[in-house]
């Protein structure tokens, strides 16, 4: 009898919190949401914690952005252990001819990897606003013999991209820094085409044991949280990765 009871409280419990996060972002009334309150009032401004930007969305304080000087953290070779990028790569089931938009994309570690996946009908956006990234993409390119990838120097509320022609947009690493994540998911989502997917990788917020600075972790419940005011879907979390989460939302039609 008291076993039934919990269950029932259990299920009440979970209930309610997947209603309320994927619906009310805390902090936030049903009528006032990050989508319909005005910009002003989108964000708060508080003392700057370490690692951050005093800048607070959907009760997440957000991180500096990483600079181009530590270039090399990104392209350290113990990386293929702790990210395993290529498992990653193949988990995004990417094919022939994709548009892929990989934002943030520093060095372009990842998108390197997922070049030879397009093949040469496809194209890889490379998204950033650090130029001095963009020009190390460039050489690491050179270097390697790419073609399909093609930097893109955007803002830090917009990356640029072609209306409706992404297949799949990912940020690896990158979310937790927007300076104005609501507007560039806004303008990230233009660019996705109707059923495209946006993929956030974030190292997991719920393990201690993942050695990385708080900021720059994320939880999927977070996650879910911000990409509630877009028009996107969660498809998938996918937690292969020995240190990260794999977000999956798909576009969905706005009209
Ligand atoms: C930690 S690095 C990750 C780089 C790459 N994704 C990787 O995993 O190797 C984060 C990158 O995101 C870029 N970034 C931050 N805010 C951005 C924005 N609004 N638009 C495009 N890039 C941004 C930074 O300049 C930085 O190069």
């Amino acid at each position: 009898m008291l076993r039934k009871f919990y269950v029932l409280v259990c299920i009440v419990g979970v209930g309610f919190l997947l209603t309320y996060v994927t619906t009310v972002p805390s902090g936030e009334s049903q009528s006032e949401t990050a989508s319909t309150r005005p910009a002003s009032t989108r964000y708060e401004q508080r003392a700057r914690s370490r690692d951050g930007i005093g800048k607070i969305y959907m009760g997440r304080e957000i991180s500096q952005v990483m600079g181009h000087q530590g270039a090399d953290w990104l392209e350290r070779p113990e990386r293929e252990r702790e990210e395993m990028p290529n498992r990653l790569v193949e988990l995004l089931k990417l094919k022939e001819g994709d548009v892929v938009a990989d934002i943030g994309i520093g060095t372009g570690y990842i998108a390197r990897r997922i070049s030879p996946k397009i093949g040469a009908t496809g194209i890889v956006y490379g998204v950033e606003i650090q130029q001095e990234m963009l020009d190390i993409l460039a050489e690491n390119m050179a270097e390697e013999g790419i073609t399909n990838i093609k930097g893109i120097l955007g803002t830090i509320t917009d990356p640029k991209l072609p209306p409706n022609s992404v297949d799949l947009a990912i940020m690896v690493d990158v979310y937790h820094e927007f300076s104005h994540p609501y507007e560039m998911m806004q303008n990230i989502c233009r660019g996705l085409k109707t059923g495209g997917r946006v993929v956030f990788v974030e190292y997991r917020l719920e393990d201690d044991k993942v050695p990385i600075k708080r900021l720059h972790k994320m939880s999927e419940l977070q996650v879910i949280k911000e990409a509630t005011p877009h028009p996107l879907s969660w498809v998938e979390t996918l937690d292969d990765l020995p240190w990260q989460h794999v977000i999956i939302f798909e576009k969905v039609a706005t009209e």
